[in-house]
């Protein structure tokens, strides 16, 4: 859009063109005028809307038409004044300016058009009958104005709506032929509507309406302008107002009249129209809001992103409004509503993999939480585009939503200090295929795999997140595993580059080849604990015909000894996932309960933290009879 307003005054001769310019630039009535006046730029901080202006003025007798279709090329917007005390400039705008300015223009693309009565104080009524008909048939013209250059009535308002015009056309918003709002302007509306409704009854109360009029435009409305306005629309609609508030009809009439011409001028007296009018634009003002933070969030090499306490705090809010049934959970219905200010649904079927559910396959409260923070540490640009769907500027009174996210310190000064403020640790399960990877992953939510492997064709995820609770701190893991296809021969992990072929043999391909790699990339280059897990550990070992035993190989590598892992003994596996945890927060302290061989671990944990390698492995392929 063009930041820059470029104002073109046209009509018959003698109407007063001129003597409006210079009034509004004088702030006086000018008793002599030139035919012609100068180019005016008014600077944008004295105007309305702050953006520049420029005016320029047309004189019949100075120019031809030729220049002045050259000047309407090039205007924003067209002022076509006529004289109120004359019907036969009335009747040009409509048989010469109008097909002047816009004649051969497709839909569309037509300049806005104000229509300017000029010399009213010639006039005691009003030239709007005769004009009514016009504004109908034209759907170009955005408003008109009665105004007086000799009383200056009028003339500063005359600008502002023409600026107006060019910066918040009512085109997009509202169709004057259908006389109706468009779907998009229906959609911001709902949008704005389900926000500011806090308490989720459908009825906006007057201190709902009056907190988004605050955050969006700065003011609330006056209590009489509240009243007026819905005293307009419980007149004009059956269902606009209930319980002394609008509804989204109601909201959605309000808005639509305020686009429609002929009631564009009653409402204009009774509420304050330009911050109503201004409704629909405001939403797009929101949208555009919470997506300019996108832009801003810097996250450095090292350091991850976590919801801030208001991050959670307004996530908390939501959740008890849309949890209409009081249950602590979110049902499917439940959780539409709360996604419905969204153009898309943002959570798909592998969220019910990612976290703990009820045992009716609702998104639990923690749950929920968890799944805000998994998106905020994966993807924080996109957490923070949804919180601006949400809301949340608005309703937590903040400037943008990166007030909900905190960036984490390097990783390399926690490892300094020996402590860190994270609360959320990411583990990376690395395993061959068949080992039991995703089982861990869905034991992690409380689910069996039998289950996941049922759900798993319809939705599947990489990452499982759930909180842990270490000396009386909630902390959030994530354990993800790292997918590759079991029929791709030869791959493992490409990631890591490890070749191993894989044949449903009865031989397991060497540890060292499978591990080494991974020990020597993550935990040796990088400093990122490693913990080996002994998977399926209710089945018998399996014998090591290449060398070395896992145990055998940990305590080479100075490793705490395998933990084991069992799916049919889901109760003594969180003992795990807390471990990880202490190994990501502090694995200084808390080498010493990973294992009995405690000297191992201060010596090889003792400088890394903050991500865990589980490691997945080995208990059999194949049942031992
Ligand atoms: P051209 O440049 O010849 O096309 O005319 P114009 O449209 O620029 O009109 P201009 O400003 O020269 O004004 C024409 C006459 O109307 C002058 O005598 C003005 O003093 C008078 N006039 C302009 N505005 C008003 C007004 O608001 N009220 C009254 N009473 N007279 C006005
Ligand atoms: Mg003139």
């Amino acid at each position: 859009m063009s930041r820059n307003v470029h104002v073109l005054n046209q009509c018959e001769p003698k109407v007063g063109k001129t003597s409006l310019i210079m009034s509004l630039v004088g702030e006086e009535f000018p008793e002599e005028v030139p035919l012609r006046a100068e180019e005016i730029t008014i600077p944008a901080d004295v105007t309305p809307e702050k953006v520049p202006t420029h005016i320029v003025d047309y004189s019949e007798n100075e120019q031809t038409e030729e220049a002045l279709k050259e000047e309407i090329i090039k205007a924003n917007v067209v002022c076509v004044v006529y004289d109120v005390t004359q019907e036969e400039t009335i009747d040009k705008i409509r048989t010469k300016w109008i097909p002047l300015v816009n004649g051969g223009a497709e839909k569309g693309s037509k300049i806005p058009i104000i229509l300017v009565g000029n010399k009213s104080d010639l006039r005691s009524g009003s030239s709007m009958e005769t004009i009514l008909p016009i504004m109908n048939q034209f759907s170009e013209i955005e408003t008109c104005v009665e105004c007086s250059a000799k009383n200056l009535k009028n003339i500063s308002e005359l600008f502002y709506y023409a600026q107006k015009a060019v910066l918040h056309p009512t085109a997009p918003l509202y169709d004057p032929e259908d006389k109706q709002l468009k779907p998009q302007c229906v959609r911001a509306l709902s949008r704005v509507f389900t926000i500011s409704d806090q308490d989720n009854d459908r009825i906006l109360s007057d201190s709902e309406l009056n907190s988004f009029q605050k955050s969006c435009f700065g003011n609330p409305l006056a209590p009489q302008a509240l009243e007026d306005v819905k005293t307009v629309v419980w007149k004009n609609t059956s269902d606009g107002v209930q319980d002394n508030g609008l509804t989204l009809n109601g909201n959605t009439y309000t808005n639509a009249c305020s686009h429609t011409k002929g009631n564009y001028i009653d409402l204009r007296n009774v509420i304050a129209y330009n911050s109503w009018n201004s409704y629909g634009h405001g939403s797009t003002r929101i949208l555009t809001h919470s997506l300019l933070a996108f832009y801003v969030l810097r996250v450095p090499v090292g350091c991850t992103t976590e919801l801030t306490h208001l991050g959670y705090q307004f996530l908390q809010r939501l959740f008890e409004k849309y949890d209409e049934d009081k249950d602590s959970a979110l049902s499917p219905a439940e959780l539409r509503n709360l996604f419905s200010v969204f153009p898309f649904m943002p959570w798909g079927e592998s969220v019910y993999r990612s976290i703990s559910t009820t045992e009716e396959g609702y998104i639990s409260q923690r749950g929920y939480l968890c799944q805000w923070t998994l998106s905020a540490y994966l993807d924080v640009h996109r957490c923070l585009e949804y919180l601006g769907y949400l809301g949340y500027s608005t309703l937590m009174e903040q400037d943008s939503q990166t007030s909900a996210i905190t960036v984490t310190r390097e990783k390399a000064l926690d490892l300094e200090r020996g402590q860190t403020q994270r609360s959320v640790f990411l583990c990376k399960v690395i395993g061959p295929c068949g080992t039991g990877k995703t089982a861990f992953l869905q034991d992690f939510l409380g689910q069996s795999i039998m289950v996941s492997h049922a759900i798993m064709t319809v939705a599947f995820s990489l990452y499982t997140i759930n909180t842990v609770t270490i000396a009386n701190q909630e902390k959030y893991l994530i354990v993800s595993e790292t997918r590759y296809s079991c029929s791709h021969r030869g791959g493992l992990d490409r990631d890591i580059g490890v070749r191993w072929t894989l044949h449903r043999q009865k031989t397991l391909p060497p540890l060292k080849d499978v591990m080494g790699p991974v020990i020597k990339q993550h935990y040796m280059e990088r400093g990122v604990p490693c913990v080996v897990v002994a998977s399926k550990a209710d089945l018998s070992e399996v014998k090591q015909h290449h060398g070395m035993s896992p145990a055998e190989f940990c305590y080479k590598h100075r490793l705490p000894a395998p933990l084991r892992f069992s799916t049919l003994h889901s109760h003594s596996n969180a003992h795990i996932y807390n471990k990880l945890v202490c190994a990501a927060m502090c694995p200084h302290l808390n080498g010493s309960d990973m294992s009995s061989t405690s000297f191992w671990l201060r010596v090889t944990l003792g400088a890394a933290m903050a991500t865990v390698l589980g490691f997945a492995l080995y208990r059999a392929f194949y049942r031992h009879k």
